[in-house]
C-alpha cells in the first residue's frame, strides 16, 4: 500500500477506539473543512494584526468564529428539548397512561423531552422475561447496548451474566431494564436531571412488571430510585424498600459490573450481595409454596 493511502477499516477503528463512535447531528459535519476554514481565519487575523503600538484604526477585523452563522451542537440539541420540568410531568403522564409493558415502550420510544434520545441510535427499552420474579435495573445502555438495542449485552452485561450464573440464575431468568433508556455520549454517568426525568418510566416499568424484588445495579441506579445521596459503598449489601405504586419491593443495591470489571478486588464484596438476593429468593419462593 502506498504510504500516503489508507486502509478505511482502521481508521474507523481508530475513530471507534477514541471515542468517536456517535453522529451527534442529523447532517454530517465535515471537520476536515471546518478545521482548514479556522486554520485560514487565523492566519488572515495574523496578518491583519497591527504591529504592537502601530495605530491602525481602519484594519477590519477578521471574523473570529468563521462558523458563527452555526449555533453551537448542543444548543441544537437542546432547542429540540422540553423544559426540565414539563418533561418530567410529561414523562409522568405517559407512564401512567400505559397499562401494558407494550404501551409503556411505545411511550418511552415516542418521548421527546430528555436530549438524550437525540444522540443516542436505539432505545433501549428491556431484555430478559417480563415476567421474572427478580429485576435488574442499571444506569444507562453503553455502545453495544445502543447498537443492540438491549440492555447489558456489552463486557459489563457479559460479567453481569456470570454474576447472575454463580447464584444459579440464568440471565433468560431475570428481567433488566435501565434508569435511562438512551445511552448518554460516551458511556458518561446520565445527569441527575436526565435521570429525573425518566424516573416516572421505570418507577411504571417495575410496576407493569411487578417483580417480587430488585437489584439496583450500580451507585447511579441507587440514587436514582432510592432519591438519595448515600454512595454505592455505604449502600450496598443493606436491603432497601422500594414503594412502587401500592407495593413495597425489597430492593437490593449492588456493586456495577462495569465497576468490578476495573476494581476485581471488590468482586469478593458483590459475591456477598448475591448471596444476600439468592436467600431472598429462596424466602420468597418457599413463602409463596406455603400460602
Ligand atoms: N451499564 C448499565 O448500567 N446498563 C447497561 O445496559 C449497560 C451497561
Amino acid at each position: 500500500m502506498n504510504p500516503t493511502e489508507f486502509d478505511p477499516l482502521e481508521v474507523l477503528t481508530w475513530y471507534s477506539e477514541a471515542g468517536v463512535d456517535i453522529a451527534l447531528a442529523d447532517e454530517p459535519i465535515n471537520r476536515f473543512e471546518e478545521h482548514r476554514q479556522k486554520a485560514e481565519a487565523a492566519a488572515r487575523r495574523v496578518e491583519q494584526k497591527p504591529a504592537r503600538n502601530t495605530a491602525q484604526p481602519n484594519t477590519p477585523q477578521a471574523p473570529t468564529r468563521p462558523d458563527a452563522a452555526q449555533p453551537p451542537l448542543q444548543q441544537q440539541q437542546t432547542e429540540r428539548t422540553l423544559p426540565d420540568a414539563n418533561a418530567v410531568a410529561q414523562a409522568m403522564e405517559l407512564a401512567k397512561g400505559a397499562s401494558t409493558l407494550e404501551e409503556l415502550r411505545t411511550a418511552v420510544e415516542g418521548f421527546q423531552g430528555c436530549n438524550l434520545k437525540f444522540t443516542a441510535r436505539s432505545t433501549v427499552f428491556a431484555d430478559g422475561d417480563p415476567g421474572a420474579r427478580l429485576m435488574l435495573i442499571g444506569e444507562a445502555p453503553g455502545r453495544d447496548e445502543d447498537i443492540q438495542g438491549l440492555p447489558f449485552v456489552g463486557p459489563s452485561g457479559q460479567l453481569l451474566n456470570r454474576m447472575l450464573a454463580s447464584i444459579g440464575i440464568e440471565r433468560s431468568a431475570v428481567y433488566v431494564s435501565n434508569i435511562v433508556p438512551w445511552r448518554p455520549p460516551g458511556n458518561r454517568t446520565p445527569t441527575p436531571a436526565e435521570s429525573e426525568i425518566c424516573l416516572p418510566f421505570i418507577e411504571r416499568h417495575i410496576e407493569l412488571a411487578a417483580p417480587d424484588m430488585i437489584m439496583m445495579v450500580g451507585g447511579a441506579s441507587c440514587k436514582t430510585l432510592l432519591r438519595s445521596n448515600k454512595g454505592i459503598m455505604s449502600l450496598r449489601g443493606k436491603w432497601q424498600t422500594l414503594q412502587i405504586g401500592d407495593r413495597a419491593l425489597p430492593a437490593m443495591p449492588c456493586l456495577h459490573p462495569a465497576y468490578l470489571l476495573r476494581t476485581p478486588n471488590h468482586k469478593a464484596l458483590a459475591w456477598n450481595d448475591l448471596l444476600a438476593v439468592q436467600q431472598r429468593l429462596r424466602e420468597i419462593t418457599t413463602n409463596k409454596e406455603t400460602d
